[in-house]
C-alpha cells in the first residue's frame, strides 16, 4: 500500500529543526552494521585501483543493479567517473587487513602483493572474496559530498562459506564484539588500557598538532565545552557521549585512517567501561587539563598536549572514587 503525502502535511509550516551535527550523524550511521567491499576499476593506464567501501547496496533485481557512493574528495573520483565499469569484491572476515590496505591513503599501489585476476569485463576481481560482481556503469549521480555510482551486474562469482567482514559502530564487528566481552568481563586490565590510551592518543596528539585544521581544533574545543556542560544533572549516556566526542575529535584531527580505526575501537572500550565497569562521576577538577590539551594544540605544542593528556589519564585513575573501581 502506498501513502500519499496529504495536502495538510505539505502545508504545515516547517518545524524548527536543529542542525545535524556531523560527528553524531556519523556515529548514528554506525549503528547500522554493514558488510565491507573493495570496489575496483582500471585507471587510464589500465592499472588496477580500488578502495574499501561500506556504502555498497543492492538496488534492483531486474535489471540487476547495485550501487556504492564515493567521496568527492577521493583520489579515485576522476578514475571512477571515467571508467566504463567496476567490480565489487565482498570481503570475508579474514580479509580485514585487505580492508585496511584499500582504505589507506598512504599506500600508493594498493594492489601490490594482492592476488587478483581480470574478470570477463576486464575489471579487477580479488581472490578469495566471498562474492564479486562485475558491473558496467549504469548511472552516476552527484549527491552532497559524494557521487553515487549505479552499476549493472554483468558477471558474478563466489559464494565462499566464510563469514562476512562486518563493520559496526566504527570497528570490525568481530574485533568490537570480542573487545566488548573482554571489557565487560573485566579481562582488560586498567594498566594495559591506560598504556594503550597514552600510546595511541599521544601519537594522535602529535599528528594533530601538525595536521589539524582550525575547524578540527574548534571541534575538539566544542567537545570540551560539551563535557563541562554535561555535569551533575546530566545522564550517564550524555557524559559518555561527550567524553567519546572529545576523543573522536582528536582522532579526526590526526588525519590517519588506520589510527582513527584504532581510536574508534578504543572509544568502544571507553563506552563499555563507562557503562558497565566504571560509573564515571563528573570531575570538574579535570576540566583545566582538557582545556590545556586544546590550548597546546592551538599553539602547535605537541609535547604540552601529550603531557596534559598524560596527567588527565593519571588523575582519572589515581583519584577515581572507591566505588568506581567495582566491576
Ligand atoms: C570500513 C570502511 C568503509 C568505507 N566506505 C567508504 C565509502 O563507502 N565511500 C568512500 O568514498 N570511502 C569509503 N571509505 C574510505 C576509503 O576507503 C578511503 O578514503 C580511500 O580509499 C583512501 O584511499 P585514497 O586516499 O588513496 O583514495 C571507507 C573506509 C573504511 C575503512
Amino acid at each position: 500500500m502506498t501513502h500519499a503525502v496529504s495536502d495538510v502535511a505539505r502545508d504545515e509550516p516547517a518545524a524548527q529543526v536543529a542542525p545535524i551535527e556531523p560527528t553524531l550523524f556519523r556515529q548514528l550511521l554506525g549503528c547500522f552494521p554493514t558488510g565491507v567491499a573493495v570496489i575496483t576499476t582500471r585507471d587510464a593506464g589500465g592499472r588496477p585501483v580500488g578502495l574499501t567501501c561500506n556504502s555498497f547496496s543492492s538496488v534492483s533485481l531486474e535489471p540487476p543493479l547495485v550501487l556504492f557512493s564515493l567521496r568527492k574528495a577521493s583520489s579515485l573520483l576522476g578514475t571512477f567517473r571515467a571508467a566504463e565499469g567496476f567490480a565489487i569484491n565482498i570481503l570475508s572476515q579474514r580479509q580485514d587487513a585487505l580492508s585496511g590496505r584499500f582504505a589507506s591513503s598512504k599506500i600508493a599501489d594498493k594492489f601490490e602483493g594482492v592476488a587478483w585476476r581480470a574478470g570477463p569485463l576486464g575489471m579487477p576481481v580479488i581472490d578469495d572474496c566471498l562474492a564479486s560482481f562485475e558491473c558496467s556503469v549504469h548511472a552516476c549521480h552527484e549527491a552532497g559530498d559524494h557521487h553515487v555510482f549505479i552499476g549493472e551486474v554483468k558477471h558474478m562469482g563466489g559464494g565462499g562459506a566464510d563469514h562476512a567482514l562486518v563493520f559496526y559502530k566504527g570497528a570490525y564487528m568481530m574485533l568490537a564484539e570480542s573487545l566488548r566481552t573482554l571489557v565487560v568481563q573485566g579481562r582488560l586490565g586498567s594498566a594495559d588500557l591506560d598504556e594503550a590510551y597514552r600510546t595511541l592518543y599521544g601519537t594522535l596528539l602529535r599528528l594533530a598538532s601538525e595536521r589539524a585544521t582550525d575547524a578540527e581544533l574548534d571541534a575538539i574545543e566544542m567537545a570540551v565545552d560539551d563535557i563541562e556542560r554535561h555535569q551533575g544533572s546530566d545522564t550517564l549516556a550524555q557524559r559518555i557521549e561527550s567524553a567519546s566526542r572529545f576523543f573522536c575529535a582528536i582522532a579526526d584531527a590526526g588525519h590517519n585512517e588506520a589510527l582513527t580505526l584504532m581510536a574508534q575501537t578504543m572509544t568502544t572500550i571507553l563506552r563499555e567501561r563507562m557503562t558497565h565497569v566504571i560509573p564515571v562521576l563528573p570531575r570538574p577538577d579535570l576540566f583545566p587539563l582538557r582545556r590545556e590539551v586544546v590550548q597546546c594544540l592551538r599553539r602547535r605544542d605537541a609535547g604540552g598536549a601529550v603531557a596534559a593528556l598524560d596527567e588527565l589519564i593519571t588523575k582519572l585513575r589515581k583519584d577515581a572514587p572507591v566505588q568506581a573501581a567495582a566491576a
